[in-house]
């Protein structure tokens, strides 16, 4: 017995001093970190049209494959693994993403956590599966019926952290014509899967989401997530207080502004962090939504003069507003894109790889982010091309992708 003890002290000991951080794996000095990009790159550029693009691409496939900070990992690496778990980012993390996003919403008890929306719990989340905490839902579950789809809605601020921390991650999705939970909760596109899924992945607080990337010496984006409208002030908190709060989370754990690239979708979180939290608020990131609109994307087109006396600094429209094909069907910066670049603005663009396969019949179908250069998209291999004007001639800062491999390998490639 006495031998027992002893020797199992002694180990954890051993144990103690040898795994001092087990997320760490020596990455500080990072000489023992390989960063991996799988096949799937190697998939896309040979699909990819002969060209001096397929020919350079070709030229990097032994690597060395980095870490770079032009890789932005959206929700972590969603195209595979839950968005916003551990197992996302750790997998984001390996695929060699320099910084990494957690989409900031708040519970009931104003914690902060990562979600991509105040209300995605019942399709990014198991919470239908525990009645008890279903109940509680904004609006709870109720089945589709003659031709209504089913009707849903659980937000993070109808649950406490401890209460959102005992959910378990799932793939984004849902099966609209569900009369069970159980169909509702089985909607995962088939270009992703499930296979990741398994073991209940684990969701983070913005906290535990902080700790994590600064441990890997990574640095991270946050984006505050717009409540919907009628929701602020919530019980008093309000916006600013929102946009206040996710500013004291880095100070708290001593990450440097330099570290931290804040996103909104709303102008006056952006301007907030400028007049209030200066240093955070010169990397601040304006998601620009007007875009999505013709007579929006000319408005906003000709703000970019008026955001930058403002102080803004970086921004970041849908990728698909930044490029265009020129009247030789080649792919070109756009007009946003060259009007920002002459405000002397950065642009980031998103998100890489949300798009599943690129066939004649999908694109023909519509596509959100290459509806501008769909006459010259028609097989998976195409993306690269999009990729590589926006890197090379828009010069954008940085790219979010769904699947930071796809992104590393050409970052890598083109030395960024
Ligand atoms: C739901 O039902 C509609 C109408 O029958 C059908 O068109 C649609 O494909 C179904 N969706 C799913 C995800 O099963
Ligand atoms: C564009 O700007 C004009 C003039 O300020 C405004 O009246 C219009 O509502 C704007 N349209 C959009 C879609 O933003």
């Amino acid at each position: 017995m006495r031998s027992f003890v002893t020797s199992s002290l002694l180990l954890s000991v051993a144990a103690a001093a040898v795994i001092r951080d087990p997320e760490n794996h020596g990455h500080r000095n990072n000489k023992k970190f390989n960063v991996q990009v799988g096949p799937r790159p190697y998939y896309l550029v040979d699909n990819m049209d002969e060209g001096p693009l397929k020919k350079k691409l070709q030229s990097c496939s032994e690597g060395p494959f980095k870490v770079s900070d032009f890789n932005f990992a959206h929700r972590g690496a969603p195209l595979q693994f839950p968005e916003h778990t551990l197992e996302s980012y750790k997998a984001a993390r390996r695929m060699g993403a320099g910084v990494i996003e957690c989409d900031v919403a708040f519970t009931n008890d104003r914690k902060l956590v990562c979600r991509h929306d105040q209300c995605d719990l019942h399709t990014t989340t198991n919470v239908l599966s525990h009645p008890e905490l279903a109940a509680k839902c904004s609006t709870p579950f109720e089945p589709a019926t003659d031709g209504k789809p089913a009707n849903v809605k659980c937000c993070t601020y109808d649950f406490t952290l401890a209460e959102f921390k005992t959910l378990c991650g799932k793939m984004d999705g849902f099966n609209p014509n569900a009369t069970t939970v159980e169909e509702y909760q089985d909607g995962t596109a088939a270009w992703r899967t499930d296979l990741y899924s398994n073991q209940c992945p684990t969701l983070m607080s913005h906290d535990e989401y902080i700790k994590l990337v600064k441990g890997w010496g990574l640095k991270m984006t946050p984006e505050l997530k717009t409540p919907a409208k009628g929701v602020m002030p919530f019980n008093g908190y309000t916006q600013a207080q929102f946009a206040q709060d996710l500013i004291d989370a880095y100070k708290r754990a001593g990450v440097s502004s330099k570290q931290v690239w804040p996103q909104s979708f709303l102008p006056d979180d952006v301007f907030y962090w400028i007049d209030n939290e200066p240093a955070f608020g010169r990397q601040a990131v304006y998601l620009d939504e007007r875009v999505d609109t013709v007579q929006g994307y000319l408005n906003a087109t000709a703000s970019i003069p008026e955001l930058k006396r403002r102080g803004v600094k970086i921004l970041a429209p849908a990728f698909f507003a930044l490029t265009k094909l020129d009247e030789n069907k080649k792919i070109v910066p756009s007009e946003y894109a060259i009007a920002a670049k002459k405000a002397g603005m950065k642009l980031v663009g998103w998100s890489f790889e949300r798009s599943g396969r690129i066939t004649e019949e999908t694109i023909e179908d519509g596509t959100y982010y290459y509806e501008l250069v769909k006459d010259v998209m028609n097989n998976d291999g195409d993306i690269y091309k999009v990729l590589d004007v926006l890197a090379r001639e828009v010069g954008i800062m940085a790219m979010f992708t769904d699947w930071p491999a796809t992104v590393t390998y050409y970052a890598s490639c083109f030395g960024l």
